[in-house]
Order: structure tokens, then C-alpha cells, then sequence
């Protein structure tokens, strides 16, 4: 069987970690060997990284745009060289969440011109492309009362705020760019509405999923 790659993608809030639990629960059920990673922080490494990108620094200092985007592609770069990689190598599935979409939604709408992440993209992913792309999309009001929520829970303890922090407006403007990219490409791109139930959402994400599934061999009743 051939190695699949799913990234799962969309605001804060939208849902992504219990689809992505369901998801795995799922696939795990009917035997398709399937295996969970995130950007940031899907390596060792990438989890200092990880810090070092969303968690205020002590001195106050915040990172410039472009140090930042370099941040998340170093992440990447390893994630794919020790996890990607391997995994699809040896005939897995695996469901990442977060990836090179994240960068062109938040960078991008940081003022990062596209042309840059198209020559930091061709370097760190070179040829690599997820099988399929599952935009979770909701309003961002809607899903940023979601995290108010869960960090109001989380207590003192809850550090990675970085982009949490950030305006509605900021939220809407990367919206319309997960959803433009989810228009631009179609092919690997599957739009989910993400304002439902987690039931509906992983059904919805289920029947967009079970065709890719079938075609690549792993089985699917
Ligand atoms: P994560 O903690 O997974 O966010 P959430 O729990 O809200 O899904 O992701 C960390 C943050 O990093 C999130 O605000 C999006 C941001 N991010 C970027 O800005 N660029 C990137 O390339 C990636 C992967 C994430």
C-alpha cells in the first residue's frame, strides 16, 4: 500500500484536534496504519521551536516577520526530513496538523509577499505535497470564542498565545486565505464546514477521505 499524506488545516478554534483524534480512531478501526504529527513541534526539535515561536519570550522581545517564517519552514524542514518522510516511505498514513497551508494563510496574511514562501516552499518541501488538504472553515468570531474558552480553562498554565492574541481582523483576513486556497487548488483541497457537530464534521471529512482511501489500496467498507 502507498503512503498517504493528509494535512489538516483552518483557524483557531475550528475543531482540527478532535477531528483529527476521530480521524485516527477511525482509520486505526479498519487497519489502516495511520500516525499523527503537528507543526509546529512534530520532532524534538521542532518542539523547542515550537516554544521559542508561540510562547512570549521574557524579555519582551518578539520576533520580525521574516525570523519567524524562517522558524516555521527550520520546523518544517525537519518534520519532513525525520517523520514525513520515513512515514510515507514505509506505506503509512500520515495526518499532519498543520502545514505549508498554515504558512501561507498566517504568514501571508503577516505581509508576506508569496513569492517569498514560493522559494522558501521550493527549498524546504521541494517536490513533497500532501495527498489531500481538509480546511476546517468557520467564522473566526465563532471559533475564537471557541479558544477564549479553552484558555479561560486552561488557567495560567495556557502559554501559546502568539497568534490567539492577534485581531478578529487578522483571523478574517487568514480565513480568506485558507479559503482561497482552497478555491485556487481544488484537486488537493477539500473545504469543510466546520460550524456542526464533531460527528457531522468527521462524517463530511470521512466521505471526502474514502475515495483517496480506496484508490490507494487501504481498505475501506
Ligand atoms: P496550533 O497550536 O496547532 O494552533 P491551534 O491549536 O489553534 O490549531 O498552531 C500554532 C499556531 O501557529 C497557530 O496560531 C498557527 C500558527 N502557524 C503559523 O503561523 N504558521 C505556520 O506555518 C504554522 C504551521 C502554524
Amino acid at each position: 500500500m502507498a503512503g498517504l499524506f493528509i494535512t489538516i488545516e483552518g483557524v483557531e478554534g475550528a475543531g482540527k484536534s478532535t477531528q483529527i483524534q476521530m480521524l485516527l480512531k477511525r482509520l486505526v478501526g479498519i487497519g489502516v496504519p495511520a500516525l499523527v504529527s503537528k507543526e509546529p513541534g512534530g520532532t524534538p526539535l521542532g518542539r523547542e521551536l515550537r516554544t521559542l515561536l508561540l510562547s512570549p519570550h521574557a524579555s519582551g522581545e518578539k520576533w520580525c516577520p521574516e525570523s519567524e517564517l524562517l522558524l516555521f519552514y527550520a520546523d518544517r524542514a525537519q518534520h519532513i526530513a525525520t517523520v514525513i518522510r520515513p512515514a510515507l516511505e514505509a506505506g503509512r498514513l500520515i495526518l499532519v496538523d498543520r502545514f505549508e497551508d498554515s504558512t501561507r494563510a498566517y504568514q501571508g496574511a503577516q505581509g508576506i509577499p508569496e513569492a517569498t514562501m514560493d522559494k522558501l516552499g521550493e527549498v524546504v518541501l521541494g517536490r513533497l505535497r500532501p495527498h489531500m488538504t481538509l480546511v476546517l472553515d468557520m467564522e473566526p468570531a465563532e471559533s475564537l470564542e471557541r479558544v477564549r474558552v479553552r484558555n479561560a480553562a486552561a488557567g495560567e498554565t495556557f502559554k501559546e498565545t502568539r497568534f490567539d492574541n492577534e485581531t478578529l481582523e487578522f483571523h478574517t483576513r487568514v480565513r480568506k486565505r485558507f479559503l482561497a486556497i482552497a478555491q485556487r487548488d481544488s484537486q488537493r483541497v477539500a473545504l469543510v464546514p466546520a460550524d456542526r457537530t464533531p460527528e457531522e464534521v468527521h462524517e463530511a471529512i470521512w466521505a471526502h477521505l474514502t475515495p483517496l482511501l480506496r484508490s490507494s489500496g487501504h481498505p475501506v467498507e
